[in-house]
């Protein structure tokens, strides 16, 4: 059930990634992979090499034991996004991770993947923002409760740090990234998610 509600809601994300993924790229690194949805969806997708980094062993486990012999340009490793220095890829996604760290930490993890980008190449960031109210509100709360209820299997903090469009754009440009476009996905679903497609 989880994941066919998460598959859902991962929709725009494909859509941005179908659209803004080209075909020649060769590497692209999904950081905080989770239970390796996004990675292995556009492993299916794209020739490329992806790999997902992802903290938590057992949504690692799970990512692997879900793709392992059947989707052969995808693997998954352990490893914490804000420590580790990441691989050369020309495409990094953080779906639904930002929100994880407190905004030092975002900034970080930010200059990292900038790091990381070949010149021209692509971070697409999905996260959630702070309207409409309320659907922030009703995200605040329900992301709160899996934190108190350590769904992610991590050590994150006790709240979201979900940002207005204003705070997103500045902590993307403070990293020397691009934002080539701002999209805010407009559904019944009650998640005020926004996707920025930057470029280094
Ligand atoms: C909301 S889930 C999103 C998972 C996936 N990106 C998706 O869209 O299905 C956030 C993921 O980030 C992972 N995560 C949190 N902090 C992390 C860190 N410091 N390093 C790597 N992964 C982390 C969590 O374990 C969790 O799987």
């Amino acid at each position: 059930m989880q994941v066919w509600a998460r598959l859902i809601c991962l929709q725009p994300v494909m859509r941005a990634i179908e659209q803004h993924v080209p075909h020649s790229t060769e590497r692209l690194i999904d950081l905080g992979s989770g239970y390796g949805l996004v990675s292995a969806l556009t492993a299916l997708r794209r020739d490329c090499i992806v790999i997902g980094i992802e903290a938590s062993p057992p949504r690692l486990a799970i990512a692997r034991h879900a793709t392992t012999g059947h989707i052969l340009n995808v693997s998954f490793q352990q490893g914490d996004i804000a420590q580790i220095s990441l691989p050369s890829s020309d495409v990094v996604l953080l779906v639904d991770v930002l929100c994880l760290f407190t905004g030092d930490a975002q900034a970080h993890v930010l200059e990292n993947c900038a790091d990381s980008l070949c010149s021209g190449g692509a971070l697409l960031i999905k996260d959630n923002t702070t309207t409409p109210r309320w659907k922030y509100k009703y995200t605040h709360l329900e992301e709160r409760v899996k934190l108190w209820m350590g769904t992610y299997g991590v050590r994150a903090q006790a709240q979201p740090n979900y940002r207005t469009p204003d705070a997103w754009r500045q902590l993307i440009t403070n990293a020397n990234l691009s934002i080539e476009e701002e999209r805010f996905i407009r559904s019944i679903a009650p998640y005020p998610g926004v996707i920025y497609l930057c470029r280094k």
